[in-house]
C-alpha cells in the first residue's frame, strides 16, 4: 500500500512532510500519469488520506517512451504539440518555451513528483482491477500486484487512467483482406519500423501527420488516406517561429472573432487540400486541432501522396475511393482511441463511443464519489486542466467547495452539449473537446461560486 504519512517522514521524503487528516474522506487515485500525479499532489497538500495506484513502475504514463506498463503509445519522434508555458503545471515550469520532446516531458513529470515529495505516495506496479460501489457511498477497490490481490475501502475514486491507450481500429474494418502488416499508431515506436516500406497511413489527426512524415523520411513510399478534408496548422508561425498556442485570442472574445484568429493561422499555414485532399467540410477551429510543421512541405515535395478513404484491401494492394490502387507493405491506422474503464462494471459507468457526459468534464451528476481527471480533449494541454480538476476535487473532499445541485449540473451538461454540437463536427474524436482557456476561466468562476455556496450553507 502507499505510504501514509504518520508524522515521521518516509525515507527520501522531505522533512516536514504534510500529515494526513484522518477525519477527511479517504481517496483512491487510479494511475500516475500526468493527471494522476497532479491529483496525488492536490490530495497530499489538502491532507486528504489517499492511495495512488500505478500499474507500471514509473510516473508519466504515455510520456514514458517504452513504458513497461505496456500502455504508452509514445514514439521516438514524438514531441508535445502544446508548448512549454501551456503544458506546465502552474507552480512548476517545464523550462522551455518551445514544444518539448517526449524525453523532456517524461523527465519533467519525474522532477515534479520528486520536487513536491509525491513519489512516496504512489504505489507502483499495482493495477486497480475493480471498483465496486458498496451502496453506502463508499467503494471497495481491488488491486493486483505481482499476482497478489488486495482490497481497500475508499470514500472517493479519482479516475486518471488515461484515454489514449485503447486503440480504435476502423469500425467496421475496411472490406477485403490485406497480406501485409497492419498496425495501430499505438504500436508505432520508431521510424525504423517503416524503413524501406511502402506505407499507408490512415487518419488526419496528429498521429497521422507525425507518422506519415516519418514514413516519407524513412519509407520507400508514403500515402496518407483521409476520409474527410482537414485543416493542418503549422506548429510555429512568424519570423520568430513562435508556438501557435502562445498567440491564441483571450477566452472572453466571442467565438466568431476567435475563429478569425484560427482563419489567419490557416492562411499563414497553407491548405493541405491544395495538394489533392478534399476541402474540409468544416471551418478551422471546428475540429480538434491537427498541427504539423512538416506535412505541407512533404506533400509539396511529393514525398507524401494524398489519398481519399480506403474502399477495399486487396492482398498486397489497396483500392481507394477515387478508384486508384497502390501497392502497400504496411498500413498504420491512426484512427484514434477508445475511452475505457476496465475496472468499472459496464452498468456502473462507461463511455460508449467515447461519450461520457460530465459536468465540467469532471463530475458525474449521477455517480457521486467518482471523479474524472484528464477526460477531455483540450484545444490546449491537459496538464493544467488536470491540476485544476485535482484542486477542485480536493476542495470538494475537504468541504470548502460545494457542487451545484444535480439538476443544475445536468442542465449545464445539456447546454455544453448543444454548444459543442454547434461547433465541432460529429466524430468519436470530438466527444470530449474543450476549449482550454474557456475551461480554465469557467472552472475558476465555478470554484468561486461553489465556495460561496458552501459559505451560505454554513451560515
Ligand atoms: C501520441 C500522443 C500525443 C499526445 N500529445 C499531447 C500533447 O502534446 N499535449 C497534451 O496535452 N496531450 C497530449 N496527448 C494526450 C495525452 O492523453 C496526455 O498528454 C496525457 O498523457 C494524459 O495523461 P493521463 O495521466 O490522463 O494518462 P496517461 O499518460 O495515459 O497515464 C495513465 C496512467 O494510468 C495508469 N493506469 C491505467 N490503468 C490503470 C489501472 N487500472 N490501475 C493503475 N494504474 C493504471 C497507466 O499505467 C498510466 O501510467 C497526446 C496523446 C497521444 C496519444
Ligand atoms: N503531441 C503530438 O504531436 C501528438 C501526436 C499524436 C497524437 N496526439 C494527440 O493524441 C490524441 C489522439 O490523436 P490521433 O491522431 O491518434 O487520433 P484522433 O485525433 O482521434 O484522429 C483520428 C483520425 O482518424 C480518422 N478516422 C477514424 N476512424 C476512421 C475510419 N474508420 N476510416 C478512416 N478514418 C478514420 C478520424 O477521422 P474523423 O475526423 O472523420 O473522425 C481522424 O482523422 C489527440 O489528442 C492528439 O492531439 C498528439
Amino acid at each position: 500500500m502507499a505510504y501514509l504519512i504518520r508524522g515521521e517522514p518516509a525515507p527520501g521524503r522531505p522533512e516536514g512532510a504534510i500529515e494526513e487528516d484522518r477525519s477527511l474522506p479517504r481517496a483512491c487515485v487510479v494511475g500516475a500519469g500526468s493527471c494522476g500525479i497532479a491529483a496525488a499532489k492536490a490530495l497530499y497538500e489538502a491532507r486528504i488520506p489517499f492511495d495512488c495506484f500505478e500499474a507500471g513502475p514509473v510516473v508519466g504514463g504515455l510520456w514514458k517512451f517504452e513504458n513497461p506498463n505496456g500502455l504508452s503509445g509514445a514514439y521516438s519522434t514524438l514531441e508535445m504539440n502544446t508548448s512549454g508555458p501551456r503544458m506546465s503545471y502552474s507552480d512548476f515550469p517545464v523550462g522551455t518555451d518551445d514544444y518539448p520532446p517526449h524525453q523532456v516531458v517524461a523527465e519533467y513529470f519525474d522532477r515534479y513528483v520528486d520536487h513536491f515529495g509525491i513519489r512516496e505516495t504512489i504505489t507502483f506496479n499495482t493495477r486497480v482491477e475493480h471498483v465496486a460501489p458498496l451502496g453506502d457511498g463508499r467503494f471497495e477497490i481491488t488491486t493486483s500486484s505481482d499476482g497478489l490481490r488486495a482490497t481497500g475501502t475508499y470514500d472517493a475514486v479519482l479516475v486518471a487512467n488515461g484515454h489514449h491507450w485503447d486503440p480504435r481500429w476502423p469500425e467496421p474494418p475496411f472490406p477485403g483482406g490485406f497480406d501485409g502488416e497492419q498496425m495501430h499508431s499505438h504500436d508505432y515506436r520508431r521510424p525504423e519500423q517503416l524503413a524501406g516500406k511502402r506505407v499507408l497511413v490512415v487518419g488526419g489527426g496528429n498521429s497521422g501527420m507525425d507518422i506519415v512524415r516519418d514514413a516519407a523520411d524513412f519509407g520507400a513510399a508514403a500515402f496518407l488516406s483521409l476520409r474527410r478534408g482537414v485543416h493542418v496548422i503549422r506548429k510555429r508561425l512568424g519570423r520568430k517561429r513562435k508556438p501557435i498556442d502562445q498567440t491564441l485570442a483571450p477566452p472572453w472574445l466571442p467565438w466568431t472573432l476567435k475563429q478569425k484568429g484560427f482563419e489567419l493561422m490557416r492562411i499563414r499555414s497553407g491548405d493541405v487540400s491544395d495538394y489533392g485532399f478534399d476541402e474540409p467540410d468544416h471551418k478551422v477551429g471546428h475540429a480538434h486541432p491537427t498541427v504539423s510543421d512538416e506535412i505541407h512541405d512533404r506533400l509539396g515535395a511529393g514525398a507524401v501522396k494524398p489519398k481519399p478513404n480506403v474502399r477495399e484491401l486487396r492482398g498486397d494492394r489497396v483500392l481507394f475511393e477515387d478508384g486508384t490502387e497502390e501497392h502497400v507493405d504496411v498500413i498504420v491506422y491512426c484512427t484514434g482511441y477508445k475511452v475505457s474503464f476496465p475496472f468499472f462494471d459496464q452498468g456502473f459507468t462507461s463511455a460508449p463511443d467515447n461519450d461520457l457526459p460530465l459536468y465540467m468534464r469532471t463530475f458525474h451528476p449521477d455517480v457521486e464519489g467518482v471523479y474524472f481527471l484528464g477526460l477531455a480533449q483540450p484545444l490546449g494541454a491537459i496538464m493544467p486542466i488536470a491540476e485544476r480538476q485535482a484542486k477542485w476535487i480536493a476542495e470538494l473532499l475537504t468541504g470548502s467547495y460545494r457542487l451545484p445541485s444535480k439538476e443544475e449540473m445536468r442542465a449545464a451538461i445539456a447546454d455544453a452539449r448543444i454548444a459543442h454540437a454547434r461547433r465541432f463536427y460529429k466524430s468519436k474524436r470530438h466527444t470530449m473537446e474543450v476549449d482550454f482557456d474557456e475551461w480554465m476561466r469557467d472552472s475558476e468562476r465555478e470554484l468561486r461560486a461553489g465556495r460561496r455556496r458552501r459559505e451560505v450553507r454554513e451560515a
